[in-house]
């Protein structure tokens, strides 16, 4: 497969998953020593502090020590793709408001797109010393271990995650959760998306959906499902990279199902599973 044996591809695989360790461990004393943090607020619900845009900045200073003409996406300072063939797409703390606030599911994500398509997908939980990490054509792995998707075929199989935001309104989410729970299925929402979408390609969870993710919180974990066997939707159509998308995961059949659930028009670009 050619993206097995791309040089280039491999190379920033082996980057992206020291800088994630690296940057698990700075995130780490700043957790340690969270009482002293400053808090600030982007919007309702959307935290931000020191130790986020500390740890984006080591992540971006050394993927460009490393790659001067790559570019890089992260959540707290932007970025613009330019004429670059590899983009990486970071969140130095995805589960913000559970770091400030003292528990346990957050995690750094790192993915990288090759024109147009992720192929690189690091999350790392410092907490639990867990690096779920894959490249196309690879396959996924948790720290040494193979994983593969949840192998249930109706949401009564396994626990479904779920995220939402303040960036879309409850008119969708609250009567998608109905449909979910009428078909004998069960959520669970931890504070960390990437974390979550892990959990879904190491088969703990046995799916996920939320109606709207930015790239960097979607990216890295799209390729750790697509890696483990599962399916997503097309998160990268329509602009996802800039602009976000709905973001939907499990096996073919789950997330077939979940799609149905979410209320969202099936024959979107962005809906279609692959
Ligand atoms: C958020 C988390 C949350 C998800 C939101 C994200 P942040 O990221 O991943 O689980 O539901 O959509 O914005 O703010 O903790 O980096
Ligand atoms: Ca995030
Ligand atoms: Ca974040």
């Amino acid at each position: 497969m050619f993206q097995e044996q791309n040089p280039a591809i491999v190379v920033r695989y082996e980057l992206a998953r020291r800088i994630a360790r690296e940057a698990g461990r700075t995130a780490m004393g700043y957790f340690r020593q969270r009482d002293k943090l400053v808090i600030e607020l982007k919007g309702v619900q959307d935290m931000v502090s020191v130790a986020d845009r500390a740890v984006e900045t080591f992540v971006r200073s050394q993927i460009l020590a490393a790659f001067p003409d790559d570019a890089v996406l992260g959540e707290e300072y932007g970025g613009d793709r330019g004429k670059a063939d590899f983009v990486w797409v970071v969140d130095p703390i995805d589960g913000t408001a559970c770091f400030v606030n003292g528990m346990f599911s957050w995690c750094v994500s790192v993915g990288v797109v090759l024109r147009g398509e992720p192929v690189i997908g690091v999350v790392y939980d410092p907490n639990a010393d867990e690096e779920f990490h894959a490249r196309a054509g690879g396959g996924a792995f948790c720290n040494e271990a193979p994983i593969r998707v949840h192998p249930g075929q109706t949401l009564k199989d396994g626990v479904l995650g779920v995220g939402t935001s303040f960036r879309v309104g409850t008119e969708d989410f609250i009567p998608f959760l109905e449909r979910v729970l009428l078909d004998g299925g069960m959520f669970i929402r931890n504070g960390s998306g990437a974390l979550m979408i892990s959990y879904v390609a190491a088969g703990r969870l046995i799916g996920y959906f939320e109606p709207h993710m930015n790239a960097w919180d979607a990216l890295a974990g799209l390729v750790l499902v697509r890696e483990a066997g599962g399916a997503t939707n097309d998160f990268m159509a329509g602009n996802g990279l800039i602009r976000g998308n709905p973001m939907l995961a499990g096996n073919r059949k789950i997330a077939d199902r979940v799609a149905r659930h979410s209320g969202l028009s099936l024959t979107a670009p962005e809906m279609e599973l692959c």
